[in-house]
């Protein structure tokens, strides 16, 4: 199999990014991190000073901006308008505020279309994110769908934030975790849900070395039929 696109979707905190990026270097292939891309659209829509209810403004924002996505061993290196944004998209604004660029319809579909010429150009993709499966790309090899319970997401929520400095209670995680998860399950575009022909992993009892080596195990014996 010469391409491949491998698809792992599922909610906020499940662990997809991590897994997604270990999978990729195990199987040679390119890590996308589709979340990324909300997080730059809605990064730029706020530097920008847009009201993140105008719609017209968002696509603006959209049109104008020049965004790059590096894939790089250690995640994706992202920048707007040539200007280093890859710690900054993960500020917690934005997490909160990246639910009105995920409802905006044009907005998605410009961002799908991103995805495919990145696959496009990398061949073997994987890519991660809430719709990959169902949405992006519908004919993937192999479809993944990662879920875990709130209490763990929160506790690898927390861990995550922790190295980076910033600091948010227990509650406050969980709260975000679950707002995000309702707008991610009810949207109109797009909507958070396993495709027909995902596998779907239950992560809470599982090491990430342990979700990493299922996945592989299970493209393996895909790409060996
Ligand atoms: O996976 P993440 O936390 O980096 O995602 C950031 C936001 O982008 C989240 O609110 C859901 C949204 N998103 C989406 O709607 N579709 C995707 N394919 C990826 C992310």
């Amino acid at each position: 199999m010469a391409r491949f696109i491998i698809t792992i979707d599922g909610p906020a905190a499940s662990g997809k990014s991590t897994v997604a990026r270990l999978v990729a270097a195990k199987l040679g292939a390119t890590f996308l991190d589709t979340g990324a891309m909300y997080r730059a659209a809605t990064l730029a829509a706020m530097l920008d000073g847009a009201d993140l209810t105008d719609q017209k403004r968002i696509l603006d924002v959209l049109d104008d901006t020049v965004f790059e996505f590096d894939a790089t061993p250690d995640g994706m290196l992202v920048q707007i308008d040539g200007v280093d944004a890859t710690a900054q998209i993960r500020d917690p604004k934005v997490t909160a505020n990246a639910r009105y660029v995920a409802c905006l319809a044009p907005a998605r579909q410009r961002l799908v279309d991103m995805q495919r010429r990145f696959a496009e150009a990398y061949g073997k993709v994987v890519t991660e994110g809430r719709d990959q499966g169902t949405v992006a790309f519908p004919d993937a090899d192999v479809k993944f769908y990662l879920t875990a319970d709130l209490n763990e997401r929160a506790r690898r929520r927390q861990a995550e934030l922790k190295t980076k400095g910033v600091i948010q209670t227990d509650d406050e995680i969980r709260q975000a975790i679950l707002k995000r998860d309702q707008s991610d399950e009810n949207r109109a575009v797009g909507p958070l849900k396993p495709a027909n022909d995902a596998v779907i992993v239950d992560t809470t009892d599982l090491t990430i070395d342990e979700v990493v080596e299922k996945l592989v195990d299970c493209v393996n014996t895909r790409r060996s039929k």
